[in-house]
């Protein structure tokens, strides 16, 4: 048998937490013959709950779980990890600044930077969830020298999934036959829903252009892309709370396509760290065209950006040089 993976989930008593970890235990991080160690980290007050979830994870009986860390030591928790997925952090509460929430994540991402740096274990992937997910990533970045920034990423892959919902539910063709959607930007109401390389497998076996099939240019470049981009209020509006059920899996696709490869001529949307590549400021993290091969990804080169683009793709990462600014005037 193999080796179980060690799995770091952080805010594991939270919302996403409680979605995710039964999917890590079931095999659907890393496929149904990967045993897995979990380990669970919250803040003391989610003390209690953060057991209850590990009194649930043995009465569930997985036969893929090997043992669950639960804890609010931040050093045991990333202790020895493959695999950090961090879910953990500060919410916007009412009437906060914005100053205020990212004062507090930043310095739970400084912290648990360096705890991941010291303990995890050698080439251990980092997935941020939690927002603002790519800025946080970018301060564990930097506050992680050692590991490099090829193993750092935050997760827009939920964006890039509803981008697909969006476009099978308007063409009345299964999720899975429409491929190479792509998320730019920051994982915000300013990222870019991009659908130009977008295509759909037809029954007949050819595949033709998203943009071609849905023949209506007003609704990709308006009612498409703010659906996307305000989806996550529109299920906090509708459920109450956020969209954790989608984000729980996004995560875990994430992960599994960084882990096992894309499938060729596929390519996935992933947070990843600026080399500069479509003229996007290197060293943000942005979210991008990747593809993932021997558990690395690389950014898809050479696609076309028409002017209505790149407007959008710039728009975005001024804001995510904004918040960098904004996380960097924090720190001092
Ligand atoms: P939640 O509030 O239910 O759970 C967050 C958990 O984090 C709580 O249990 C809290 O105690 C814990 N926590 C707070 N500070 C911590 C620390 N320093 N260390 C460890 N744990 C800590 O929130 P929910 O709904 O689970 O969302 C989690 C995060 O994910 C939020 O920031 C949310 O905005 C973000 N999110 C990101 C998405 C994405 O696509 N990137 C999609 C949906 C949510």
């Amino acid at each position: 048998a193999q080796n179980p993976v060690r799995v770091l989930v952080t805010g594991a008593a939270g919302q996403i937490g409680y979605a995710l970890v039964p999917m890590i235990a079931r095999g659907v991080l890393l496929g149904p013959n990967q045993p897995v160690i979990l380990h669970m980290l919250d803040i003391p007050p989610a003390a209690e709950s953060l057991n209850g979830v590990k009194m649930e994870l043995v009465d569930a009986a997985f036969p893929l779980l090997k043992g669950v860390v639960a804890t609010t030591d931040v050093v045991e928790a990333c202790t020895g990890v493959n695999i950090a997925i961090m879910v953990g952090g500060f919410p916007r509460k009412e009437g906060m600044e914005r100053k205020d929430v990212m004062s507090k994540n930043v310095s739970i991402y400084k912290a648990q930077a360096s705890a991941l740096e010291k303990h995890a274990a050698a080439n251990c992937k980092v997935l941020v969830v939690a927002n603002p997910a790519n800025t946080n990533a970018l301060i564990l970045k930097e506050f992680a020298p050692s590991i490099p920034e090829k193993n750092i990423s935050c997760l827009t892959r939920l964006d890039h999934n509803r981008a697909l919902g969006q476009i099978s539910e308007r063409l009345n063709v299964h999720v899975s036959e429409i491929k190479n959607v792509i998320i730019w930007g920051n994982h915000s109401s300013t990222q870019y829903p991009d659908v130009n390389h977008a295509t759909v497998k037809l029954p007949s076996g050819e595949e033709k252009s998203v943009r071609e099939l849905v023949a209506d240019d007003a609704w990709l470049n308006g009612e498409f892309i703010s659906t996307v981009q305000q989806r996550g209020a529109a299920i906090i509006k509708a459920r109450k709370f956020s969209s954790a059920l989608s984000a729980a899996s996004a995560a875990c696709d994430h992960i599994r396509d960084w882990v096992l490869g894309t499938p060729e001529g596929t390519w996935v949307s992933m947070g990843v760290y600026s080399d500069g590549s479509y003229n996007v400021p290197a060293g943000l993290i942005y979210s991008f065209p990747v593809t993932c091969q021997n558990g690395e990804w690389s950014i898809v080169q050479g696609l076309s950006v028409d002017e209505f683009s790149r407007k959008k793709l710039d728009l975005t990462a001024e804001e995510l040089t904004e918040e960098k600014a904004l996380a960097y005037s924090c720190l001092s």
